[in-house]
């Protein structure tokens, strides 16, 4: 579904990512590891357009998307939930989940209307705060809203920068319980995370990301006995 061939990216002259090739298949859970600053945030804001990648080439669905401006790229069918949830707290929760829904501007409100109740039926806890401000959820219910404003745009694959980010266990199991739910329902996921042992737990394919560059890669299990992943990443 998602190909990533040969990918570099730069800021300035730093050289963020080198060389990166991967694939995230339809159906499948990918997560991609690495520590603080091995590239996984510039990867995502790469596939999206965010960030132009100055080597290399982007396919989505067979068609290349590594120059499109990023609406274009949204409206193709990819979405992510950024690092840190970045919602907008002024708004309400409703109003949150409305500006996800941009890209379909040209869709009728009916069909808005139809993806809001999904999502509130996903998220249960969202739709009895639909009018609070999104800024005095607790982190959790953040992180939920946006996943929630992240699905607002239908799309087939979904991106997930680090969600398991500054959350309780609890959260993050029932962060992930709801992923799990819309991978059943046949939706492409690819998660950078920090925390090995949640994405490896989570996923069917993993890579491994060192310094701008993908060191190891290999089925879940395959990297859940690999001595280095034990070492490094497991501790
Ligand atoms: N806007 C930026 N300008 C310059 N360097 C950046 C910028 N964003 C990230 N970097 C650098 O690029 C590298 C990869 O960062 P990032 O993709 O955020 O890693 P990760 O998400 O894995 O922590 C780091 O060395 C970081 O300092
Ligand atoms: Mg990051």
């Amino acid at each position: 579904m998602l190909r990533v061939e040969k990918v570099s990216t730069f800021y300035g002259n730093i050289q963020a990512l080198r060389d990166v090739t991967l694939r995230a298949r339809r159906g499948r859970i990918t997560t991609i590891i690495g520590a603080n600053g091995a590239g996984k945030t510039t990867l995502l804001r790469t596939i999206l357009g965010l960030t132009q990648a100055r080597h290399g080439h982007v396919f989505f669905e067979d068609e290349e998307i590594t120059k499109l401006p990023p609406e274009r790229i949204v409206r193709m069918g990819i979405s992510q939930v950024p690092q840190g949830r970045q919602i907008f707290s002024e708004l309400s929760v409703e109003d949150n989940l409305q500006l996800g829904a941009y890209v379909r501007r040209f869709k009728d409100r009916a069909e808005i209307q139809r993806d809001k109740e999904f999502v509130f039926e996903l998220f249960p806890v969202l739709y009895d705060r639909r009018r609070q401000t999104a800024g005095t959820l607790s982190g959790g219910e953040q992180q939920m809203l946006a996943i929630a404003r992240a699905l607002m745009s239908r799309p087939k694959l979904l991106l997930l920068d680090e969600p398991s980010m500054g959350l309780a266990p609890k959260v993050i199991q029932s962060i992930f319980k709801t992923l799990f739910e819309l991978h059943e329902k046949g939706l492409t996921i690819l998660i950078v995370e920090q925390d090995a042992k949640i994405a490896l737990e989570a996923s069917d394919y993993c890579y491994v990301m060192r310094t701008g560059k993908i060191a190891l890669e290999g089925s879940a299990k395959e990297l859940l006995e690999n001595e280095e992943v034990k070492r490094i990443y497991l501790g």
